[in-house]
C-alpha cells in the first residue's frame, strides 16, 4: 500500500513519485493552499495539495478531512521552497505534492488531541489513560516503547552470547514470597483451590538451577497485589537472572557489562565499575538503601558536640540510645523560614517528631537550635557564616528515614548542583530479618536469601544483626535491581523458615517442594532481577512508570480502557464455587 514511510521521504526521493500512508496529523488551509501533515510510525511529512490536482473535487477531499482520518496519498516528491523549509523535521526540506488521495478510514472526533500546538497543554492523565489507543499515538510514547524493544533486544542478546538460556516459567502457579499480597485465580476444576500469579519467578529459576541450567534469564512478567506508588505496578517485567556457581562478583561483573550495553543504546553514561556502599554505609550516610549519589551531601554525626548543649530534646535523645544526625547546608542561611519549614514537614512527613535547625550568622548562630550553640559550636561542628544546619535526634530509626526525606527536600529547596549526572550503585550487605511490628521476625527481602558466611553463628543469638549475600543495583535513587546468593543447603534453608516463625508442617506445604529440591543435590547459587519499567523509565528520561508501559493500571489499579476489573455473571463464579460477600 506504500512505497516510504512517511517520516523517510526525503530529498534524494525528489522528482519521484511515493505512496504514503497515515493519519491526518493536522491540516492547514492557508487560502486556498492547502496542506496535510500526514503521520505514520516512521514520523510526519507534509502534502501539498499539488497544481497537478488542485481541482475543485481535490479541495473538497482536502478540506474535508478531521483529523486521524487515515488516509492513502500519491504524489510527487519536491523540494520545499527556502522559506518554507523546516531544519526541526526529518523531512523539513520536502513535501509530497499529492496527485492522488484516498480515504481509508474516517474518525470521529478525537476525545484527545494527537497533535498538539506547542502552547497547549497535555489532557489529564486519567483522560488520556481513558483513551490509551489516542495516546499512544504521540510521538513521546511511541519512542519510549520503541527504546523499550531495542533495550529488551540488547538484553537478550548479551545474555544469549554469555551462554544464558531464556526459559519461561508458569504464569499459573503456587505463592512465591516476596512481600506482596498475591493475585489469585480460582481452579474450576479443583473447586476451592487457587492458583497464585507469580510475584516474581524467584523459586522456579533456583529449581531450574538445581535441575542444572547453570545461567538462567528470562524477561518475565510479575504480579504484585500492593499498593501502587509512580514506581510500582500491579503487573510488571522483570529481567530475571540466576547462575550456579558463581559468587555476587560474577553478578556485579555481568550486570555492569549489560548496563554499560543498555546505556549506549539509551545515549546514556554508565561507568563501570559502579560505587559500591554497604547497607550500614549507606544508612549512616544517606539515611537510606538506595542513596541519590548525584548529589554530594551526606549526613553528619553531631552527637558528641551537640549532646553537650543544654537542650532538653537533645540530651533526651542521646539519654534514650539515640544520636543527634544531620546535615550542614553551605549557602543554606538564605532559605526563607517558609522553606525551611518545608524541610521540617518532609521530615514530618518520615515520621520525625520535627526538625531542629540552627542558621550560622557572623557572629552566632539563629533558630531553635542555633540559640543553643555556645562559643566554640560553630567550630566544633565545622560549620561557617551562611550555612543552615539541619538535625534529627533520637533513634537510628526514626531519624535516618526522616534525614534521607530532609536530604531531598534540601537538595530541592537549594537546587544543588549535580556532581553527575548518572550515579550507580551497588548497596551489599542488606541485612537478612527484619523486625515486625510485633517483635517477630520477616525475611528483609524473601526467605531464600544466604546468611553472610561470617554471621552465620548470630542466627539464633541476634538474627537481626545477621547479614545476607544480597545486594542491590541503585540508578541516580531509583532501585533498580535486587538479588542474592541463595541458600542451597536443605537444613540451612529449614532453619530460616522456622526462625521466621513457620511450622513444620507450613514448611512442607509451602515449601516442601523446594527443600525436597534442595536435598537433591542443588549448586550453589545466585542471581539478581532488574526492574524493566523502571530502566526503561529512567533511561528515557524518567517519568511514571505508565509512560513506558502500553497498557498500564491507573494509581487506582484499574484498567481505564479496556475496563477491568469488572464483575463477572453469577453462572460463571458458581461454576468457579465462588460467592462473592458484596460487604454489606
Ligand atoms: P524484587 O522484589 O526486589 O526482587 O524485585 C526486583 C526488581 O523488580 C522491580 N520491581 C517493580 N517494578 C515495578 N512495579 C513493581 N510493583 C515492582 N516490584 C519490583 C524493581 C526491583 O528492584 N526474586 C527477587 C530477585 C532476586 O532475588 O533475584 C525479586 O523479585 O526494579
Amino acid at each position: 500500500m506504500r512505497t516510504s514511510g512517511a517520516g523517510r521521504v526525503t530529498l534524494t526521493a525528489a522528482g519521484r513519485e511515493v505512496r504514503v500512508t497515515g493519519w491526518v496529523h493536522r491540516r492547514r488551509d492557508l487560502g486556498g493552499l492547502m496542506f496535510i501533515d500526514l503521520r505514520d510510525r516512521s514520523g510526519i511529512v507534509q502534502v501539498s495539495v499539488g497544481p497537478d490536482w488542485s481541482s475543485p473535487e481535490a479541495l473538497e477531499t482536502v478540506g474535508a478531512l478531521g483529523p486521524e482520518d487515515v488516509i492513502a496519498v500519491r504524489g510527487v516528491v519536491a523540494a520545499r521552497p527556502e522559506a518554507a523549509r523546516n531544519p526541526g523535521m526529518a523531512t523539513g526540506d520536502v513535501e509530497v505534492q499529492a496527485t492522488e488521495l484516498e480515504v481509508l478510514n474516517r474518525a470521529r472526533t478525537p476525545e484527545i488531541p494527537v497533535y498538539l500546538p506547542p502552547e497547549e497543554e497535555l489532557p489529564s492523565e486519567k483522560l488520556r489513560l481513558r483513551h490509551r489507543v489516542l495516546d499512544l499515538r504521540r510521538r513521546d510514547l511511541q519512542s519510549r516503547l520503541a527504546l523499550r524493544h531495542r533495550l529488551m533486544l540488547a538484553v537478550r542478546n548479551y545474555f544469549d552470547s554469555r551462554g544464558f538460556l531464556e526459559i519461561e516459567t508458569p504464569i499459573l502457579t503456587k505463592p512465591t514470597p516476596e512481600g506482596a499480597r498475591d493475585f489469585l485465580v480460582p481452579s474450576r476444576v479443583h473447586r476451592g483451590e487457587f492458583f497464585a500469579l507469580p510475584q516474581s519467578p524467584q523459586i522456579y529459576k533456583q529449581l531450574l538451577m538445581i535441575a542444572g541450567f547453570d545461567r538462567y534469564m528470562q524477561i518475565a512478567r510479575c504480579f504484585r497485589d500492593e499498593d501502587l506508588r509512580a514506581d510500582r505496578q500491579p503487573e510488571f517485567t522483570q529481567i530475571d537472572v540466576e547462575a550456579s556457581f558463581v559468587d555476587p562478583e560474577d553478578i556485579y561483573g555481568w550486570c555492569e557489562g549489560l548496563m554499560e550495553e543498555l546505556a549506549a543504546v539509551a545515549g546514556i553514561e554508565a561507568r563501570t565499575p559502579f560505587a559500591r556502599l554497604t547497607y550500614h554505609e549507606a544508612m549512616e550516610r544517606f539515611g537510606c538503601d538506595r542513596p541519590d549519589l548525584r548529589y554530594d551531601l551526606e549526613i553528619r554525626d553531631f552527637t558528641s558536640v551537640m549532646g553537650e548543649l543544654e537542650s532538653h530534646i537533645l540530651r533526651s535523645a542521646v539519654a534514650g540510645g539515640g544520636r543527634i544526625r544531620g546535615f550542614g547546608l553551605g549557602g543554606g542561611a538564605r532559605l526563607s523560614r517558609r522553606q525551611i519549614l518545608g524541610l521540617e514537614a518532609a521530615a514530618k512527613a518520615a515520621g520525625a517528631p520535627g526538625l531542629l535547625w540552627a542558621k550560622i550568622t557572623e557572629d552566632g548562630a539563629t533558630g531553635p537550635l542555633g540559640r543553643f550553640f555556645r562559643d566554640d559550636t560553630r567550630a566544633r561542628l565545622g560549620v561557617a557564616a551562611g550555612d543552615l544546619l539541619v538535625a534529627a535526634a533520637g533513634l537510628d530509626r526514626t531519624t535516618s528515614p526522616a534525614l534521607d526525606a530532609t536530604r531531598a527536600a534540601a537538595i530541592e529547596a537549594l537546587a544543588l548542583p549535580r556532581v553527575t549526572e548518572h550515579a550507580w550503585l551497588w548497596v551489599t550487605g542488606f541485612p537478612v530479618f527484619e523486625e515486625t511490628g510485633d517483635g517477630s521476625l520477616a525475611a528483609n527481602h524473601h526467605p531464600f536469601v544466604q546468611p553472610h558466611p561470617a554471621d552465620a553463628h548470630l542466627l539464633d543469638s541476634k538474627p537481626l544483626a545477621v547479614r545476607g549475600l544480597a545486594y542491590d543495583l541503585v540508578y541516580n535513587g531509583t532501585e533498580l535491581g535486587s538479588g542474592s546468593i541463595r541458600m542451597h543447603d536443605a537444613e540451612l534453608q529449614t532453619r530460616i523458615l522456622s526462625l521466621l516463625g513457620l511450622e513444620p508442617e507450613e514448611i512442607t506445604a509451602k515449601f516442601g517442594f523446594l527443600i525436597r529440591a534442595l536435598g537433591s543435590g542443588a549448586p550453589p547459587h545466585g542471581g539478581i532481577a532488574l526492574g524493566v519499567d523502571r530502566l526503561v523509565s529512567c533511561f528515557s528520561g524518567g517519568g511514571s512508570l505508565r509512560d513506558v508501559i502500553a497498557f498500564p493500571k491507573t494509581t487506582a489499579a484499574r484498567a481505564s480502557f479496556e475496563g477491568a476489573p469488572s464483575p463477572v455473571v453469577a453462572a460463571e463464579l458458581s461454576a468457579l464455587g465462588i460467592s462473592v460477600d458484596d460487604g454489606k
